[in-house]
């Protein structure tokens, strides 16, 4: 594993091992309950995962895919290469969608429990989520942090965090 020298890229990378831990369990859920098989929401297993999903799924595509584009696409485009941030950006467009729609779908689950309905719904969006999301992560931790790396100094590091922290404190 490479050696990231910013504090900033170090904790985007920490946030991309906390979603990867989560999409596991999520795997692990969808794997044990086919799509004609709703689990109990309020199973103490079933329903943290949920709450975890309601929470950090929710912040993932907002608060660091908004920092992402707005602060690290643009360093990126003009220190490289504009396409692998056009990439980049197109699966953030790709993923919002479906990681709203399985928050939604949470929200209802906590509410009633799953209905076969639902659950298949859910059962669909979480598994391309979680196909999408691992990829774009992987992608993201080969090249894009290491690459910006590179191109940002140690001085970039305070205004970054900052500016990071105003977007998740919006
Ligand atoms: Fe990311």
């Amino acid at each position: 594993m490479f050696n990231l020298s910013l504090e900033i890229l170090r904790d985007l990378h920490e946030e991309h091992a906390a979603m990867l831990a989560l999409l596991e369990r999520l795997e692990k859920l969808l794997a044990a309950h086919g799509p004609g098989d709703p689990p109990d929401a309020a199973d103490g297993d079933t329903a943290a995962l949920l709450d975890e999903l309601a929470t950090t799924l929710g912040e993932d595509v907002t608060y660091h895919y908004a920092f992402e584009e707005t602060h690290l696409f643009p360093r990126f485009a003009q220190g490289f290469d504009p396409g692998i941030p056009g990439m980049l950006q197109q699966e953030h467009e790709l993923i919002r969608p479906l990681a709203g729609r399985l928050v939604a779908l949470v929200a209802a689950a906590k509410e009633g429990g799953f209905s076969a309905e639902s659950w298949g719904q859910f059962h669909a969006t979480g598994r391309e989520l979680v196909e999408r999301e691992v990829f774009h992560i992987q992608k993201e931790e080969m090249g894009f942090l290491p690459g910006l790396d590179r191109i940002l100094s140690a001085e970039d590091d305070a205004p970054l965090r900052a500016a990071y922290a105003e977007i998740k404190a919006a």
